[in-house]
């Protein structure tokens, strides 16, 4: 009795453990099964993504018109930080090169480095200011050099697309890139921050181009600021001549005067029709140049490194 008994409640315990253990084995399997499935899901997910991320670009990507961004700079204690936010700006961009373009005689690696770190295509580029100009006391031709450089450069390897001259100081909306993208021949839009008008703007009266709004006019066909208007490459191509004199004050104006000829009509009115704001004269507070650096004092320090990224007079 006892052993039948042992031996059933044995048995009995077998058939238990035995159902245990197919229920563990069960959930085991259900387990792995679930893993393998998740773990599949996952690759496919990865593979997926890579798949994407190799297919070529959309019909509409592949047609959008380059954008070449012609920006003079020189060497100042705030040119790099002018570079690095303009940069990452443009970096919100899809088919850009950035003409980077430095009134120097060389190149500076600390530019090209900061250009590298930002990873918008660029091409560095030097021009420097004529030196008849350097030296006077009356104003500069800022930035001539460098964008008549930047129209060489387009001349020689452009064929299609659209300039814009981008000061490395202003604030740009990328929402204007897209829109001048398009440019037929030459393209315009308001200004903010620029004379005591608060804004350089087109007139548009009745659908069209009557005249401009700005705090000074001098004389000029067109009084309109660097950072309002854009070309088109091919119209650069069929305007050999066309360059920026030296002239302070008349850059625009002589260089889009180097355009004609230009119907008025022809001038295409972005921004809403220069009803809104994208651009904006932007004007850096100078800073005066590092004090000299003590480099015995903080040798074997992380000083003696970004020293070395200073501008000292
Ligand atoms: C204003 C206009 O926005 C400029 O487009 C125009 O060239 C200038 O006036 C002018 O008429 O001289 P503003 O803000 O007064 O510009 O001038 P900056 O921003 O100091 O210089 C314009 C551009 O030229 C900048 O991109 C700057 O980096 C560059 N620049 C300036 C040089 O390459 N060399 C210089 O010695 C000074
Ligand atoms: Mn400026």
């Amino acid at each position: 009795m006892t052993n039948t008994h042992t031996h059933n409640s044995n048995s009995n315990s077998n058939k238990m453990t035995g159902s245990l253990s197919n229920k563990m084995a069960l959930g085991k399997s259900i387990k792995m099964y679930l893993t393998i499935f998740v773990a599949t899901t996952c690759i496919y997910m990865v593979l997926y993504q890579y798949h994407l991320s190799r297919q070529p670009l959309t019909a509409n990507e592949v047609v959008k018109p380059p954008l070449y961004i012609i920006t003079p700079t020189y060497r100042r204690p705030e040119q790099l930080a002018e570079l690095t936010r303009l940069g990452y700006t443009l970096k919100h961009v899809l088919n850009l090169l950035w003409l980077v373009i430095e009134d120097a005689n060389k190149t500076n690696p600390l530019v090209a480095h900061t250009l590298d770190r930002i990873g918008v295509p660029y091409e560095y580029l030097v021009a420097p200011m004529p030196e008849q100009y350097k030296h006077t006391k009356k104003a500069k031709p800022r930035g001539v050099s460098n964008r008549n450089r930047g129209l060489d450069y387009l001349r020689a390897n452009a064929s299609e697309g659209v300039l814009y001259f981008a000061d490395d100081d202003n604030t740009y909306d990328v929402n204007i890139f897209e829109q001048m993208r398009y440019t037929k021949k030459v393209s315009m839009w308001p200004v903010g921050l620029v004379t005591k008008t608060g804004v350089s703007s087109p007139i548009i009266r009745e659908g069209k181009l009557d005249g401009y709004y700005d705090g000074w006019i001098g004389g000029r066909k067109y009084p309109v600021d660097m950072a309002g208007f854009a070309v088109s490459v091919k119209f650069l191509h069929e305007r050999p001549n066309a360059k920026m004199p030296f002239k302070p004050g008349y850059e625009e104006d002589g260089f889009l005067r180097s355009l004609a000829p230009l119907q008025n009509s022809e001038i295409e009115l972005l921004a809403d029709e220069c009803r809104d704001i994208l651009t904006w004269h932007t004007q850096t507070k100078k800073n005066p140049p590092a004090q000299p650096f003590n480099a015995t004092r903080y040798a074997n320090t992380n000083l003696a490194f970004i020293e070395k990224l200073l501008v000292r007079p």
